[in-house]
């Protein structure tokens, strides 16, 4: 076991590039000097729009606000007018002094990680582990540039990238936001990505307004954690986590980054967000970081001692600004309380303040007036203009990466009859991944992304013009016989928690994209694979059964790209070639885990830097085909499916008289006969559970879960317990749905009023906020009940599928109390 003690000494010395500024302390200095505790206080707090108004901005004097994925101007997907209108209303709360405020003006963060891609319209630019097969550090600050451009043209001034994590386990479903699992590529595009988004030091254009300020994140360690647990500890040495994890933030901060946010993860078992040795030794003293540290998302709740409402530890280990998304009420309390006993020391307070302080004198923000203000001085900053869409399809070009090209089957005559097909082809969101238009990137459909282009449209544009003939059909399924067919298909989207996997295999469970491709084959028609993925996976058997296969990570909004550089011009000349370099290790099998360059042994089935060319002649035999995984390892966060607890839960009955009957298998009834479980047909046979309560007296269905669950992450995070389900019979009484946490442990959430909306008959997804339970009582760290379905009342339910997730039809708001 590796110590968490730093040594500060033994860390990179930085340069901070700004000099010493006379004026500019004198006005931070006179500030702070008329600010009132309350003031100080409020500074340091930012909140999320989906849980504070502009009018509680202007009360409580908060110095920040952000947009969490899912928060949206109105509570609804948007385009650029609603998120400046929003931006001005919190910029004009902010600065309003009418009850004696000083006036302070408010920063607005948002996740506009690859593009500005919360808003609708927006150019969506490739994810960062795509980004990384470039190997292009201009190009990635061009990229940056226009993200930033597209976030002012809304009213942002502050946006939580660059992702400098140095992914080591592609199990982590946070992968795909890293560059590469290599630090020196990590560091080639760290002060490329600053100075896009920032603007260079000492230049006219440094957070002019064309830019935004950065947050270099996470520091430290995100992507080191043990099996890629996403908040997990990084169980490594000190030499490790300077030269891998930490080996972008040098040159970000030598860039002149005005952020750095803390990791929610840990460093050998000490939360990140607590460390004094590394928030503030190391990174505020050896490497002379001289912006503001902001939380991440309640981080500081995990500390030790701490809850999201009460943390003086964050701020006493170098935390300045915290993340306190709905938190942030009784954190204020809290935290003016603390000030005043003095618990947090006012050179400690005084010092976040000033450093928030700075950067907005350096942002400008005093001095530049409402945020459409300071639009309209540019109208050239086009959201989604043509210029940052074609950069955009560019970028696609260069990020894709040939694995195989049989017979260099590739590029493809564009004259020929061509198939497309696979459930990727034309789905801009799975094209774009997590953090596309909400959290998750779930819950949306092309018609969401105005002048976006799938892949499919980008061929089937090219091939029209070129005279040949493409048709769509995402099941392969064909009225004439193609030519060829172009497969694409690949990961869902997910952020975060929601992507950890337990090994590398590619959709467990659904072989339905091999077994189109091996029947294309069978066929005779040649496949070309496109594979959309945030990360690698083991895919050897569809590799085998392709004649060419295309990693083509997540390309985001300008799927043409695709089309440029598979096809051959109408002229049949080769159009674009591969420039893609893997910049992640391709696995040999599913559990070959963690697999990064340079290590013992290092035996990838492709190695870190492979890619071919159309110069290149493909010696690529057939690959093994055993992944390695032996158990097939249930996915976090499931509970009940196709009708059935998967391994570790049973099914429980107790009935009105309080007996309850464990594991029971369909059709079974509890012994006093109040609750009855028999199997039905949902899509396949017997796939689902139909529940009839008698109404003598509260009787419950239950999951219960051998070992305790621990669901907190997923609690913070606003994910949903998400049945899908059926209203068959509903009399009027009492359904509740419950969770446990032992036997004295639990919360119950009423369910009538939402049944009795939902219509009768149809099978939908229906979700509770995990947050509810929480604050209606329950422990969410130990949970072993995760779903229990109660009645007092006649009724009867059908139950499908019972998992944690974020897409759903029907969701219930947490009962106020
Ligand atoms: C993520 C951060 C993100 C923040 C705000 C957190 O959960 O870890 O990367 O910037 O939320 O959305
Ligand atoms: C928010 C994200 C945040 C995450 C934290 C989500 O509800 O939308 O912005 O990163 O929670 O886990």
């Amino acid at each position: 076991m590796h110590s968490a003690v730093v040594h500060p000494e033994a860390w990179p010395k930085v340069k901070w590039p700004f000099a010493y500024d006379a004026a500019l302390e004198q006005r931070v200095k006179s500030l702070l000097a008329r600010m009132s505790d309350e003031d100080k206080v409020g500074q340091i707090i930012q909140a999320d729009i989906a849980s504070v108004t502009p009018e509680e901005v202007r009360k409580y004097r908060l110095g920040s606000i952000l947009a969490g994925g899912n928060s949206k101007p109105g509570g609804k997907l948007s385009g650029g007018k609603a998120w400046l209108e929003l931006s001005d209303a919190f910029y004009h709360a902010s600065v309003d002094t009418t009850d004696g405020g000083l006036g302070i003006p408010v920063l607005f963060g948002v996740d506009a990680v690859h593009g500005h891609n919360d808003v609708v319209g927006a150019t969506i630019f490739p994810q960062n582990s795509a980004l990384g097969a470039m190997r292009d550090p201009a190009l990635v600050a061009e990229i940056a540039a226009a993200t930033a451009e597209e976030a002012r043209a809304t009213g942002i001034n502050w946006t939580f990238a660059p992702t400098l994590t140095v992914p080591q386990d592609d199990r982590w479903g946070r992968a795909f936001e890293g560059y590469s699992e290599d630090p020196a590529v990590v560091a080639s595009y760290a002060a490329a990505v600053v100075e896009g988004l920032q603007g260079k030091p000492g230049t006219a254009g440094f957070l002019d307004n064309a830019h935004v300020i950065a947050s270099a994140k996470h520091f430290v360690g995100d992507g080191s954690t043990t099996d890629g647990k996403d908040q997990g500890d990084a169980q490594v040495s000190e030499a490790n986590l300077r030269d891998v994890a930490s080996a972008g933030y040098p040159p970000a901060i030598a860039a002149g980054v005005q952020t750095v946010m803390a990791s929610f993860s840990s460093w050998n078992g000490a939360k990140m967000s607590g460390h004094k040795g590394l928030l503030t030794d190391v990174l505020k003293g050896r490497m002379d970081f001289q912006g503001f540290v902001v939380g991440d998302w309640n981080g500081h709740g995990q500390v030790p001692g701490c809850t999201n409402e009460d943390c003086p530890q964050a701020i006493n280990a170098g935390m300045d600004m915290f993340m306190a998304p709905d938190s942030w009420r009784g954190l204020y309390k809290n935290t003016l309380a603390e000030v005043k006993s003095g618990v947090i020391p006012m050179s400690r307070l005084d010092d976040a303040v000033s450093r928030i302080l700075r950067v907005k004198m350096r942002l400008g923000l005093f001095d530049k007036g409402s945020p459409s203000s300071q639009v309209s001085d540019n109208p050239s900053y086009a959201l989604g203009s043509p210029e940052h869409r074609a950069l955009a399809r560019r970028a696609v070009r260069e990020t894709l990466v040939l694995l195989k090209n049989h017979d260099g089957i590739l590029p493809l005559n564009p004259k020929q009859r061509i198939l497309v097909a696979g459930d990727g082809a034309d789905n801009i969101p799975k094209q774009s991944g997590g953090w596309t238009l909400t959290w998750q990137g779930t819950g949306t459909t092309n018609a969401d992304f105005p002048n976006a282009q799938s892949i499919w449209d980008g061929i089937r544009e090219q091939v029209a013009a070129a005279g040949g003939t493409a048709q769509l059909s995402v099941d392969g399924k064909y009225t004439q016989k193609p030519d060829v067919a172009i497969v694409v298909y690949g990961e869902n989207p997910y952020a975060e928690f929601q992507g950890d996997i337990p090994n590398l295999l590619f959709s467990p469970g659904d072989s339905s994209n091999l077994d189109m491709i091996r029947r294309l084959r069978a066929q005779g028609i040649p496949v070309v694979s496109v594979f959309l993925s945030g990360r690698p996976l083991w895919v050897n058997r569809e590799i085998n059964a392709s004649n060419a296969f295309v990693a083509a990570w997540l390309p985001g909004s300008e799927g043409g790209g695709v089309a440029d550089v598979i096809l051959r011009t109408a002229a049949g000349a080769i159009n674009h070639d591969f420039h893609g370099k893997l910049a992640y290790s391709w696995p040999r099998t599913a559990v070959q885990t963690p697999l990064n360059v340079g290590q013992k042994n290092y035996n990838p089935q492709f190695p870190f830097g492979y890619g071919l060319t159309y110069k290149d002649k493909d010696t690529l035999g057939k690959l093994s085909e055993v992944s390695g995984v032996k158990d097939s390892a249930v996915a976090p966060g499931l509970y009940l499916q196709r009708g059935k607890p998967v391994a570790g839960l049973t099914l429980q009955l107790t009935g009105a008289n309080g007996a309850t009957t464990d594991e029971v298998v369909a059709p079974a009834s509890s012994r006093d006969g109040s609750v009855r479980i028999t199997a039905i047909d949902y899509k396949a046979q017997e796939d689902a559970r139909r529940i009839e309560w008698s109404g003598a007296g509260t009787a419950s269905v239950a999951l219960h879960s051998s070992s305790p669950l621990d669901q907190d992450r997923q609690t913070n995070g606003d994910v949903l317990l998400v049945t899908t389900m059926k209203v068959d019979a509903l009399a009027p009484g009492k359904v509740s749905l419950a969770v446990a946490c032992g036997d004295k442990c639990g919360a119950s959430m009423p369910m009538d009023a939402m049944l009795a909306t939902l219509p009768k008959g149809k099978w939908l997804r229906v979700g509770i906020p995990l947050k509810c339970f929480r604050e209606a009582g329950a422990d969410m760290t130990r949970i072993d009940v995760p779903f229990r379905l109660q009645s007092a009342a006649k009724a009867t339910l059908s139950i499908a599928r019972v998992a944690l997730g974020t897409d759903v039809d029907k969701q219930l708001a947490c009962p106020t109390h």
